[in-house]
């Protein structure tokens, strides 16, 4: 009998290794493109959940002071590293921490690409909180969120611990925002746990 599956099991080392190489997420060549650049400079960035550190170094190169934080000393090792051997390591600021316990600082651009579906609904909501307090006026929020029709969501194939929304609730939690994109993406594609049926919003406010 095989025990049903939690985010807690996730093999990120894995998934560093298999996505090595990659482009930085479309998600946040948006979200940059709303950073009004001339009067921010130099802007500062958090990467919450930060994986390989691919979009922080992107951040790095363009000039923001960046702020990334992830679970796994793994990726913090590897986002420290790449920005050392770049010559760009004063711009950054990396840290193993918990989504569930960390204190963003304030911040120009708060991104988070696929990281915050792996908590668990009470700990997103309360994490969702500090991240708009951590936003300054103007600022720009770009994160992925999973929804209600992902495989993940529901039966055999369900991950414990996670979250996914329904598109009403990803409006609700962009109230008070002014959104600037809100995309709804459902396609079959690969998984570190295998082939999937993802639902998936991109999501870019202003405050
Ligand atoms: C799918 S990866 C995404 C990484 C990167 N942002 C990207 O776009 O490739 C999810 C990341 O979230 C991190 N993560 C998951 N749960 C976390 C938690 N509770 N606290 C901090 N990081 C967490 C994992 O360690 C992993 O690096």
């Amino acid at each position: 009998m095989t025990s049903a599956a939690h985010t807690d099991d996730a093999d990120w080392d894995a998934y560093y290794r298999r996505t090595a190489g990659r482009e930085p997420r479309p998600l946040l060549l948006d979200a940059m493109a709303h950073v009004p650049a001339k009067d921010l400079r130099p802007a500062s960035a958090i990467d919450l959940g930060c994986g390989d550190g691919t979009e922080s170094l992107h951040l790095l190169r363009a000039g923001f002071h960046v702020t990334a934080v992830d679970r796994e000393s793994a990726a913090v090792e590897l986002v420290a590293t790449r920005a050392r051997r770049d010559g760009l390591d004063s711009g950054l600021t990396a840290a193993v921490e918990d989504l569930e316990a960390v204190e963003p600082p304030r911040a120009d651009l708060l991104l988070s690409c696929m990281s915050l579906p792996f908590l668990g609904p009470t700990a997103l909501a309360t994490l969702w909180e500090r991240i708009l307090a951590a936003l300054h006026p103007g600022g720009v929020l770009a994160v992925n969120l999973l929804g209600d029709r992902d495989s993940w969501a529901h039966g055999d194939t369900a991950v414990a611990g996670m979250t996914f929304h329904r598109r009403n609730e990803v409006e609700a939690m962009m109230s008070g925002l002014g959104i600037l994109q809100l995309e709804e993406h459902e396609f079959d594609g690969p998984s570190g746990r295998g082939p999937k049926h993802w639902h998936r919003y991109d999501v870019i406010a202003r405050r």
